[in-house]
């Protein structure tokens, strides 16, 4: 398994390209089954998350080739039939976001049987909001042996769906399997997360009638059909907050390029808090942090555009460095703080009660060895091992490469001394 070895220390300088969205991407992908016709989306991520979705839509029949364009990276996605709706529990596992291929196969066919993507480990993460959805789309729904068998043989119908709390995941999914419905399908209480904006915009470019989306409300006016399209993935603002915070927490100028500063406000708000300065440009944004010492600042994860839970452990390693105590509280899943063991043996110094954590900041971590445990506490340690004196290594590192491209050259072309240990090198060769 390949880790990560950073020497800490060395301030970051330089300009940092932020790729398109990993969660929009795997949204636009399992829309593309919507359509005979090809989708081509540019500015993809190569991800291991992508990947994977890849080899599911293969097996329901989608041709997908991926090239470098005029555009950047670019990834063709043609289902002209699909020729199967199963869903197998080998792959869903491995991404819960799978998941969603649900909703854009029924609506097609009218049938599907998809796994239940199981737990993980940020919390219990159900999918019941999801499959309430389709029912009140008129699916017909039963689950054995952890399979959704779903049936709508006439096609899906509008209904009114209002959400009991806000879910990215099952307004997405809700709104893929609306656009082919039979009539008007009107969603409340719907998460207002960009890259739902993102595959509302690239839905209307297929041909549908979505409107409302980035507020609360969406309404979908079923159409009978869908059509190819050309389209651009969104920024990942996650990508850019944990840049924006790992130039924070190892200090110097970092700049982040192709990036849509306004998706990360409340973020660039709490970094000039915490001392850093920041400058916004059109689709730039500098953070600066020279000599300031770290200002401790509370935060309280929240649906969009509130601080985002996919930024919350990142911003927790540039709170271990500060000069006092914050607090940090998560909302949104109930299990995400399984970085801060791992930042205690870097010498942090958190206490965690229920959803709330005290992080004491101290004079400075310590490289060790850490352990991710998922997507973006892997990139805390990251961070943190940037900051802290001597070698951190950070192993399990294929979390890191299902959600950032290319880590150790964006960060090392800032100057970190940030290295892969490929497959099993025994570390002491490497020091
Ligand atoms: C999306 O997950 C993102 N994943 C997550 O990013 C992100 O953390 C999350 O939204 C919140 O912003 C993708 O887009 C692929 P939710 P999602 O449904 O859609 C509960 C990353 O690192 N819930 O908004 O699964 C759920 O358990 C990932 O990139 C139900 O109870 O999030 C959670 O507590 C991690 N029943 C809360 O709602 C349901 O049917 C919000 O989850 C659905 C959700």
């Amino acid at each position: 398994m390949d880790r990560i070895a950073i020497e800490g220390g060395s301030p970051l300088f330089g300009d940092i390209p932020i790729s398109g969205a990993k969660n929009s991407a795997i949204k636009l992908m399992a829309a593309s089954l919507l359509t005979s016709e090809p989708i081509r989306l540019t500015n993809m991520p190569r991800l291991a998350d992508t990947r994977l979705l890849g080899r599911l839509l293969a097996r329901f029949g989608t041709q997908i080739s991926e090239s470098d364009g005029p555009d950047g990276q670019q990834t063709v996605l043609h289902t002209p039939e699909i020729t199967s709706s199963f869903a197998p529990y080998d792959l869903v596992r491995q991404m819960r976001a799978s998941f969603n291929v649900l909703g854009p196969l029924l609506a097609r066919t009218g049938h599907a049987k998809v796994s239940l993507p199981g737990g993980c480990t940020i919390g219990a993460r159900p999918v019941d909001l999801h499959l309430k959805a389709l029912e009140a789309l008129g699916a017909h729904i039963d689950m054995h042996e952890g399979y959704v068998f779903a049936q709508a043989p006439r096609g899906l119908k509008g209904a009114e769906i209002e959400f009991p709390f806000v879910s990215v995941g099952a307004t997405e999914h809700a709104l893929m399997a609306a656009v082919l419905a039979h009539g008007t399908t009107v969603m409340k209480n719907c998460a207002c997360e960009p890259e739902i904006a993102d595959l509302a915009e690239c839905l209307n470019a297929m041909g549908a009638k979505v409107s409302g989306q980035g507020t609360t409300t969406i309404v979908v006016e079923g159409v009978t059909s869908l059509h190819g399209t050309d389209w651009s993935v969104i920024c990942d603002r996650i990508e850019a907050g944990t840049y924006a915070v790992a130039g924070a927490t190892a200090g110097g100028e970092v700049r982040l390029t192709r990036v849509r500063p306004e998706l990360i406000a409340i973020l660039l708000d709490k970094l000039v808090e915490a001392g850093c300065e920041v400058e916004r440009g059109t689709d730039t944004v500098t953070i600066r942090r020279k000599d300031a010492k770290i200002r401790p600042v509370d935060l309280t994860t929240d649906v969009y555009p509130g601080f985002a839970t996919d930024l919350q452990a990142q911003f927790m390693a540039l709170m271990t460095l500060a000069d006092g105590e914050s607090v940090i509280r998560e909302t949104i899943f109930e299990n995400r703080f399984m970085h801060v063991p791992e930042l205690g043996r870097l010498g942090a110094d958190i206490r965690v009660t229920g959803n709330e954590a005290r992080v004491h900041g101290v004079a400075e971590l310590r490289g060790a060895q850490v352990m991710a445990t998922d997507l973006r506490a892997s990139a805390c340690l990251v961070i943190a091992g940037l900051a802290a004196r001597g070698e951190t290594i950070v192993n399990r590192v294929y979390h890191l490469d299902r959600g950032f491209e290319n880590l150790e050259g964006k960060l090392s072309a800032c100057g970190a001394n940030i290295k892969r240990l490929k497959g099993d090198t025994p570390i002491m060769e490497e020091e």
